[in-house]
């Protein structure tokens, strides 16, 4: 421990988001505390308020949570819902109950309507009715969100901001078919194909539905930015990488760091989610923060990880 260095909690510090925190250099001018969900469940309010109490952290980032794919959250609706809404709830009035004034809490896209105009200002969470597919989630995402301003408002001395990241990849991604993601679960599909050199790779859906997805090594650099500029942050602000992608440029371009020569066919009866989610990036721009990386070089970096961790 050295004693000059602020002390900084991250929950969920085993999940993609934390481990990809961890990795990053600027993990290194702080004294951070890392608690496993066995060692610290966030579900359990009086244990996280004796934690605070005991381990007195100057800032926590909330990266902790029930996180899934379409399957998962259509599948258990009730604890994404549930789940989200308690770790934060504890987490956040626990912080304010033992005196921690800095916290970054992470919300997600999905806090967004359905129908709102893209690019997604951070104005637009709560003006229209959820996609349905990750309604709970959504919901649970939005109420921890108002919960960190409410307390703000009562207490000007508190910073308590929340982050709205884009969809996300990378290492330490799940790439189990039933929580993934759509970038680890194209990347599962397209090896599959490759092993039993099928001459095709199902898509769900059109393959016209547009996403913008970040990779996890550049969310945790947003987010150490944010650290450093807690107090320059407005109530809410959106981590993206500013550009969007159809979800058939997601699978040609894992087909081509992978070397997978056969074609795509759709399954149009398969749910997709929304048509298009890309945030807008203009308040973490001015602020002085830009996403540099390319899609190819974030696929290329996780599937190295998904060869080396995953598929031995
Ligand atoms: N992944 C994305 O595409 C994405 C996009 C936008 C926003 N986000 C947000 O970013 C944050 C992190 O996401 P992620 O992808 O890193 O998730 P993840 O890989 O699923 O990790 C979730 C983390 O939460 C911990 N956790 C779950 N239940 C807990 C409990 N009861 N007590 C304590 N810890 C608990 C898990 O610990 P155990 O492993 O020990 O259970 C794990 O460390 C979440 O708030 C998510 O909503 C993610």
């Amino acid at each position: 421990m050295n004693n000059t260095h602020p002390v900084i909690l991250i929950s969920g510090s085993s999940g993609m988001v934390g481990r990809n925190l961890i990795e990053h250099p600027e993990s290194n001018k702080y004294n951070i505390l890392t608690p496993t969900s066995k060692e610290l469940d966030l579900l359990d309010y009086s244990a996280v308020r004796c934690y605070f109490q005991n381990m007195k952290p100057d800032i926590i980032i909330h990266a902790a949570g029930r996180v899934g794919g379409i399957q998962a959250n259509m599948a258990h609706p009730v604890d994404f819902l549930v789940q989200n809404w308690d770790m934060g709830r504890n987490l956040l009035i626990a912080a304010r109950e033992s005196g921690v004034k800095n916290l970054l809490n992470l919300g997600s896209s999905c806090m967004y309507p359905r129908d709102a105009e893209n690019p997604l200002k951070e104005t637009m969470v709560l003006k229209g009715e959820l996609e349905s597919t990750n309604e709970g989630y959504a919901l649970a995402k939005v109420s921890v969100a108002r919960l960190a301003q409410y307390l703000c408002q009562e207490d000007g001395t508190l910073q308590y901001k929340t982050l709205i990241p884009c969809n996300l990849y990378g290492r330490w991604d799940k790439f189990d078919p039933s929580h993934s993601h759509l970038v680890p679960a194209i990347i599962v599909k397209v090896h599959q194909a490759m092993e039993k050199s099928d001459e095709f790779v199902e898509i769900w859906g059109d393959g016209l539905a547009r996403r913008e997805f970040m990779y996890a090594g550049e969310v945790a650099d947003a987010i150490w930015y944010c650290v450093q500029n807690l107090n320059k942050l407005p109530q809410n602000t959106n981590i993206g990488i500013g550009q969007d992608y159809s979800i058939m440029d997601y699978y040609t371009a894992v087909a081509a760091v992978c070397g997978y020569k056969g074609s795509f066919k759709y399954d149009l009866s398969r749910p997709v989610g929304m048509k298009q989610k890309l945030v807008d990036t203009k308040i973490l721009n001015d602020l002085g923060w830009r996403s540099k990386q390319s899609l190819i070089q974030g696929i290329e970096k996780t599937v190295e990880f998904y060869r080396k961790e995953i598929f031995k």
